[in-house]
């Protein structure tokens, strides 16, 4: 049984041979119409139904971030429970009704405080936020070029994901990184498709409203184009993917083409290609001379003319990346490339503080989750050790 099936049964009644109280059908009362309800606010919208509503304001929802939410068991239920009818005063004949005259349910006293219901467990989840010009789907995000930079992050998770995408992003790449950044990997070589559908569905149930892509993982572009169509659409259909991203220049452009033409959306990758990392001999810039320049222009108008609906250009010379951006029609997203390209992409442990590695060093950090962590974990520890916690 899934978690939602569980969360919906978990509400109904017992299937237990228990017998239980006959509830007398009443006869239906016609409620008045409402009035019109004035125009919500944009978060109770949101809550309400997270699919509706396009706003014109920038955010549709200006919800609580999850991390301020209170556990499940804390207020809105205990609330509930306080308004629920006191059981002693109802008669105790309740337990094992007998339908004798003067016991039957329709003569017993009416509880003069409807019970509330319980708050279902997704409406206490905040409603994924929306912006009205972050892209939704790659035409969206093609059309953006030279209009505004383009803004993606990775995210591995479906926490991670709501975060990413209510930050506003107009994609989230699912990136093998996540073979470095989460799983312990020192490359990216060992993640798999297994590790890769795991991870675009989890942040895939995150619902966020940006267009979401997920990696090809090593080797999956190599086999054949038959595999290759597989791996994408077990990536789309079972991950949950808009589209994909494989790396690689002209020598996957065929593939590309023909997986473009089968409806696949595809994200091309060139410069440094992580997944080649042994083959290179380590980390790089590239475009540093003449002829490394001009093959990354060949890989980018051969990913161009194989219908990229934008390419990812890793460490490329910022002069290199900055002529690419104006030669190529798709949008070049950048990484470590400067601030010529059409957006920027960054992996969001890096920005977070959050790893145990050293992030590159074109990355700025925004927080430092690894010692906000390593505070409250200590904390915590110090706490119960010194009978602190539990008090
Ligand atoms: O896997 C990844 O995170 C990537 C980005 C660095 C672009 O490919």
């Amino acid at each position: 049984m899934s978690d939602e099936e569980k969360e919906s049964s978990s509400s109904k009644p017992s299937d237990s041979g228990e017998e239980k109280p006959k509830l007398k059908r009443r006869a239906p009362v016609r409620r008045k119409k409402p009035a019109a309800p004035k125009a919500k606010k944009a978060d109770e919208a949101t809550a309400d139904n997270a699919e509706v509503a396009p706003v014109s304001e920038k955010v549709a929802a200006e919800v609580s971030p999850a991390v301020d939410q209170k556990p499940e068991s804390s207020e809105p239920e205990q609330k509930s429970k306080e308004s629920k009818p006191k059981p002693q005063s109802l008669p105790k004949s309740s337990a094992k009704p007998k339908e004798e005259e003067g016991n039957k349910p329709e003569d017993r006293p009416k509880p003069s405080v409807r019970p509330q219901r319980q708050p279902n467990r997704r409406s206490q989840e905040h409603a994924p936020k929306y912006y009205e010009d972050q892209a939704r789907n790659v035409r969206d995000l093609a059309n953006l070029k030279g209009k505004r930079p383009i803004v993606a992050l990775t995210a591995y998770d479906a926490v991670m994901g709501r975060l990413v995408n209510d930050a506003g992003v107009d994609f989230i790449l699912v990136g093998d990184s996540v073979g470095t950044t989460l799983l312990g990997h020192r490359t990216t070589i060992p993640v798999d498709m297994t590790d890769m559908l795991r991870h675009t569905a989890a942040v895939r149930r995150a619902q966020p409203k940006c267009l979401l892509v997920a990696d090809l993982p090593f080797g999956e572009a190599s086999f054949s184009f038959d595999r290759l169509l597989e791996s994408a659409r077990r990536l789309m259909q079972e991950g949950g993917a808009d589209a994909v991203k494989i790396e690689g220049g002209r020598d996957v452009a065929d593939d590309i083409e023909k997986l473009v033409a089968t409806g696949v959306p595809v994200l091309g990758h060139i410069g440094l290609l992580p997944q080649t990392v042994k083959a290179i001999g380590g980390y790089r810039k590239f475009g540093v001379d003449r002829q490394e320049a001009e093959d990354l222009y060949t890989d980018a108008i051969a990913l161009e003319e194989a219908g990229c609906f934008a390419v990812v250009g890793e460490m490329i010379e910022e002069a290199v990346a900055r002529e690419l951006t104006k030669q190529i029609l798709p949008p070049l997203i950048g990484i470590g490339s400067g601030a010529g390209c059409d957006g920027q992409i960054l992996v969001s442990t890096d920005i977070l503080g959050y790893n145990t590695r050293k992030a590159p060093s074109f990355v700025k950090t925004y927080a430092n989750l690894n010692q906000v962590i390593s505070r409250a974990l200590s904390q915590y520890v110090e706490e119960v050790r010194g009978g602190k916690f539990p008090s």
